[in-house]
């Protein structure tokens, strides 16, 4: 969730969600950058990534960068950590694939929250002004905005040189108030709020740095221990169980808005199709109106008029998505999210929009294949 940090703060589910696109350009940038050194290495590494799909090993050369989540609040939010900078920086960053910025707290920024860490970078040898204003602003209020600069950016070991990054010089309350420093934007560069951008993923593709153009994603539950994995470059096959169910993106807002045949809930509710985006930055499942009425009606949880649903605390009835034929179910204790009193929130809402919000509450159910240039989602079950 771009960040609220308590149930009160679900009054504004209707408007929880995403950076507001202020740019949509398809298009993705390739000029070169005068300051990357080309190796052959890289050179073959990035013919892999131009035709990874006919690739029969993809085990040769490259490698996979790590970056285990740390799982916030009972699955409210998933952060890992980034090092920035010569010698590195450490900030914990939530990992967004709804947005395309990447920003976080720094010195330049005299309102940013005591218990942030701030990028420093005068610190930082391979720092260099860029000085592009920056300003981004969430579905739920929150916001963030300041000047941009370069610098080195290492994501589980993959060290991507020249990354534009968005130094905070000043940001709302609901960052103030949060656990990270910062967002890593994960969605198309179209979106980024500084147009030209070349985001992490970009350039870890366009720098050679990963063999394969996706990253795996894996996010753990509270109440199994938590915890979660990002995986750039790689899928982690150990934490899949069966086959992967490939999904076209729709990349034209900028995010990875799919299909979603429809599905069930509760015992013979029929959901309709709807589409959706894969937004790993989201706490709740958010459906379009219909669709949430439909699940609603099937779950006995009752609208409280503000896109979130309260839902009977001895929910025992599953809900299941069907995707490109395959069904995905997510079970009845991850439908209910949080306990207030005599009272169980619903982990599904109402949008408020035409599309819909795979948020955490799905995505903690399926193991996530995010391809940025097909461009494709894949899920499987988890093992
Ligand atoms: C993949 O997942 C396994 C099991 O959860 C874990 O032990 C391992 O470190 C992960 N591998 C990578 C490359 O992250």
């Amino acid at each position: 969730m771009k960040i609220s940090l308590c149930i009160a703060l679900l009054a504004t589910t209707a408007t929880l969600l995403n950076a507001a696109p202020t740019e949509k350009t398809l298009s993705f940038p390739l000029s070169a950058n005068p300051n990357y050194k080309p190796n052959p290495k890289n050179a073959v590494l990035k013919a892999r990534a131009k035709y990874y799909k006919h690739l029969t090993s993809v085990n040769a050369q490259g490698e996979d960068g790590s970056v285990p989540m740390t799982d916030d609040s009972n699955d409210l939010e998933y952060y890992g950590t980034v090092e920035v900078g010569t010698p590195p920086q450490k900030l914990k960053l939530d990992f967004d694939t709804g947005s395309s910025d990447l920003w976080f707290s720094s010195t330049l920024c005299s309102g940013c929250s005591g218990s942030q860490t701030k990028y420093d970078p005068k610190k930082s040898s391979t720092y260099k002004k860029e000085g592009k204003p920056w300003s981004i602003s969430y579905g739920d209020g929150s916001n963030a905005k300041g000047v941009t600069g370069l610098d080195t950016v290492n994501l589980g070991g993959l060290e991507i040189k020249q990354q534009r990054i968005e130094l905070a010089e000043s940001e709302s309350d609901q960052f103030q108030k949060g656990a990270t420093d910062g967002l890593l934007g994960l969605g198309f560069n179209s979106i980024s709020t500084v147009s030209g951008t070349k985001t992490p993923v970009d350039n870890l593709i366009e720098q050679g740095l990963i063999k394969n153009p996706v990253f795996g994603v894996f996010l753990g539950k509270a109440s199994k221990g938590g915890g979660g994995e990002y995986l750039f470059g790689g899928i982690n096959k150990s934490k899949v169980s069966g086959e992967f169910t490939k999904v076209k993106v729709d990349n034209s807002q900028g995010w990875y808005q799919i299909d979603v045949d429809g599905g069930s809930a509760g015992k013979g509710g029929k959901i309709d199709k709807f589409n959706g985006i894969v937004d790993t930055g989201t706490t709740l499942l958010l459906f379009t109106d219909e669709v949430a009425k439909q699940a609603g009606d099937a779950l006995k949880a009752t609208d409280n008029g503000d896109g979130t649903f309260s839902i009977p605390c001895d929910n025992s009835e599953d809900l299941t998505l069907t995707i490109s034929g395959t069904d995905f179910v997510i079970p009845a204790e991850d439908l209910i999210y949080a306990k207030q009193g005599s009272q169980c929130i619903a982990g599904f809402g109402s949008s408020g929009m035409e599309f819909a919000i795979l948020g955490d509450v799905f995505l903690k159910n399926v193991y996530t294949v995010f391809d940025q240039k097909t461009p494709e989602v894949q899920f499987a079950k988890l093992a």
